[in-house]
């Protein structure tokens, strides 16, 4: 298939989905090679600018580079309208997320771009990754567990 274009979103973007982003591009690059995995756009937002320009917190990098993956040079940053127009696939990590997403666009086909990110591992049951931001170290771990196994799932429909 073609290079795709993911964005990532959560409520903060310094938690789940830097990770997600992280993740994704790791799985990405070892399915189908490092040179044709530069060719797609893998990005991630938050839906709230509370955290704007900051790096991912410590624990998301910590849990991250447990599994070999660097976040440390990633910047939390807004989801914008235009986002819409830049992604072919749009991957919320709960459905306050989705409904926040949603909301900013009346348009059909940019709607059908958002997607559950854990659908891929359990469709149909809504499942989100949990917030890990007022927990302990576990939810982190769980967080990118979550995630591993869902980017697999999404990439044997992308690629
Ligand atoms: P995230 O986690 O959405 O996974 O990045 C959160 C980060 C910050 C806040 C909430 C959730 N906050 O309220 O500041």
């Amino acid at each position: 298939m073609s290079p795709q274009s993911i964005l990532f979103v959560c409520l903060g973007n310094i938690c789940r989905s830097p990770v997600a982003e992280g993740v994704f591009r790791q799985a990405l690059t070892q399915r189908i090679s490092a040179e044709k995995a530069r060719l797609w756009t893998i990005d991630s937002a938050g839906t709230s600018d509370y955290h704007a320009g900051e790096a991912p917190d410590p624990r998301s990098q910590d849990s991250a580079l447990r599994h070999g993956i660097d976040i440390s040079q990633q910047q939390s940053r807004p989801f914008e309208r235009i986002d819409f127009e830049k992604f072919d696939h749009i991957m919320v990590m709960d459905s306050s997320n989705h409904v926040n997403v949603s909301r900013l666009t009346d348009v059909p086909s940019h709607k059908q771009k958002i997607h559950l990110m854990l659908d891929a591992s359990f469709p149909g049951e809504n499942r989100p990754v949990p917030d890990p931001y007022y927990g302990g170290e576990h939810g982190f771990e769980n967080v990118y567990q979550l995630l591993a196994e869902a980017s697999e799932k999404w990439l044997d429909q992308w690629t």
